[in-house]
């Protein structure tokens, strides 16, 4: 049996968040990007890990939370911007006049996680407006790369658990509802497949 001695107070080591808003004179402007609806295949991918932190993946990194904030959600895989790369975006804070802290994460990886569990409505910027129970370890440790290309090791629980586990997910090409019953998760896919379609036509 293993369990985290302090997961709160170890949620936001201040010398994690980033600072994208600071405008490095090598950046453009952030900008938003669109995101990939399910069912594409694309979704369905394993992302190749990130090789060399350059200009482009932090490029990449930066229009994510740009486009995580604007869509709103609380994390956005890469794939889920069609690029096939380990990389994700979250900010789970729940308060929301608290200052945004986005975490941009290179090769996340889930290294150990909690016998105990937590359910969490989930809800995906790829599946919209759909939303399902998935239980999930309750605490994860994540190891990671960040954006100056040093490794991180972190200890998270509550919402912020169940958000990087969804999105490490969809570096593997798995989405919330392959947690669903098969019956389930068509009535989703067809919900989505339809929106997709409307989209399309507007
Ligand atoms: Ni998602």
């Amino acid at each position: 049996m293993w369990r985290f001695r302090d997961v709160t107070s170890r949620l936001h080591p201040p010398d994690l968040h980033l600072q994208w808003m600071g405008g490095s004179p090598k950046c453009s402007p952030m900008s938003v990007r669109s995101i990939l609806i399910h069912p594409d295949p694309r979704l369905k991918k394993v992302c190749a890990p990130v090789s060399d932190l350059s200009d482009e993946v932090r490029m990449l990194a930066a229009d994510m939370i740009e486009t995580m904030y604007e869509a709103p959600g609380v994390g956005l895989a890469a794939p889920q911007v069609g690029v096939l790369s380990r990389v994700i975006v979250a900010d789970a804070e729940k308060d929301p006049d608290a200052t945004p802290k986005p975490m941009a994460m290179f090769n996340p990886e889930v290294v150990l996680a909690s016998d105990e569990t937590n359910v969490y409505e989930e809800g995906c910027l790829s599946i919209p407006d759909q939303y399902a129970e998935v239980t999930r370890p309750a605490e994860v440790r994540v190891a990671w790369i960040d954006r100056d290309g040093n490794p991180q090791e972190a200890e998270f629980g509550g919402l912020w658990a169940t958000v990087l586990q969804h999105e490490i997910d969809h570096l593997n090409g798995k989405l919330f509802i392959d947690y669903l019953s098969a019956m389930k998760r068509q009535l989703i896919t067809r919900k989505s497949q339809k929106l997709k379609r409307e989209r399309a036509r507007a």
